[in-house]
């Protein structure tokens, strides 16, 4: 259907794949880690970042699909600088675990793609208490930028090169509850929505992005913070639509992106020059677009910010 989707000036659009939207670029030298690396859009990522000359860490729950996503990409790209590591972001001690385990490796970090997510899953609690779909897609990745800032501030400074955090988001940030964020109610299963609990998540991601992009401008850090909708892509996130929602997924799924114009953004938000110095914005098919009033709302993301510092300290 790509066909059907037009170009924005800068050359791409929603038809743009990973591999157009990276062409000529040279990403060697690059360390990269990836959430949610091994299945999904995430691995399409990384095997083109790591055909890029990027060295790339995925990092994911289920240790046999990491390693057949990293014999999948080696089989294509044996050159492929690509290492998988175990992440559960439903668990702050594995995000805790994930960060010591990262730093003794001595590695530099340039690029953190927070990418890993779930969608519309039926109510349930994370290992630490707190309503999954959040404690997935924006407490995980909230705790997980916090530990690596200083390595992606240390290796920017170091290398003189720009260092970017990356959040998928979702347009249906769109879909949340009322007031943007449940406040004092995330955990509670009575008013729960799977998709509203979604749309709260992928806001949170963007608000994530761009109340650290307002304090790493503010103290002068050399890293950028920016969000993203991928674009509707056939993937396993729909796996909890069931009945005539999933009958609907399906349907509409014969109009989605491919899992290459998926990967677009992410990786040209990741590596592209023209994002340099970028930050704070939110990105559709690689290009700057506007997200919801909610996601716009300064005091908004500020409050959220402080409500996740208390949430992810819970030890
Ligand atoms: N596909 C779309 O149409 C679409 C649209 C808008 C936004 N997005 C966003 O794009 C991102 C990638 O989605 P996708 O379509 O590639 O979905 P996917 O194929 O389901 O991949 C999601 C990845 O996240 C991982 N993950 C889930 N829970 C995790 C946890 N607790 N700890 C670590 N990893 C976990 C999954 O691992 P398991 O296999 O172990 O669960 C999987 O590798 C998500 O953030 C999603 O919200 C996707």
């Amino acid at each position: 259907m790509g066909w059907l989707w037009g170009r924005s000036a800068n050359g791409f659009g929603a038809s743009t794949s990973a591999e157009e939207a990276t062409e000529g670029i040279d990403a060697s030298g690059l360390t990269v880690v990836l959430t949610g690396g091994f299945k999904g859009i995430g691995v399409y990522t990384a095997r083109t970042l790591a055909n890029r000359g990027a060295h790339v860490i995925m990092a994911g729950r289920n240790m046999t699909d990491g390693a057949a996503a990293k014999e999948g990409i080696l089989k294509d790209f044996p050159q492929a600088k690509v290492d998988i590591m175990e992440l559960d972001l439903a668990s702050f001690d594995s995000v805790r675990a994930f960060a010591k385990e990262f730093s003794s490796r001595d590695l530099p970090l340039n690029t953190l793609i927070n990418n890993a997510g779930v969608m519309a899953c039926p109510f349930q609690l994370s290992k630490d208490g707190y309503e999954l779909q959040f404690a997935t897609n924006h407490l995980g990745h909230f705790l997980l930028t916090n530990l690596l800032l200083d390595k992606l501030k240390a290796t920017a400074q170091s290398t003189g090169i720009e260092s970017r955090i990356v959040n998928l988001s979702s347009a249906a940030h769109a879909w949340t509850y009322k007031g943007g964020i449940r406040w004092g109610k995330i955990n509670e299963e009575q008013g729960y929505h799977n998709w509203k609990a979604y749309g709260q998540s992928k806001l949170a991601n963007i608000c994530h992005a761009k109340e650290l992009a307002r304090r790493l401008k503010e103290e002068g850090a050399n890293v950028t913070a920016n969000s993203l909708h991928p674009g509707g892509i056939n993937t396993d996130l729909q796996r909890h639509l069931v009945g005539i929602v999933g009958v609907a997924a399906r349907f509409f799924g014969s109009f989605a992106k491919t899992v290459p114009q998926g990967a677009a953004t992410t990786c040209y938000v990741a590596l592209h020059p023209n994002v340099k110095s970028v930050s704070g914005e939110y990105f559709v098919n690689c290009n700057i677009a506007q997200p919801s009033s909610y996601a716009k709302d300064d005091d908004l993301s500020r409050r959220l910010w402080d409500l996740s510092v208390e949430m992810t300290s819970k030890s």
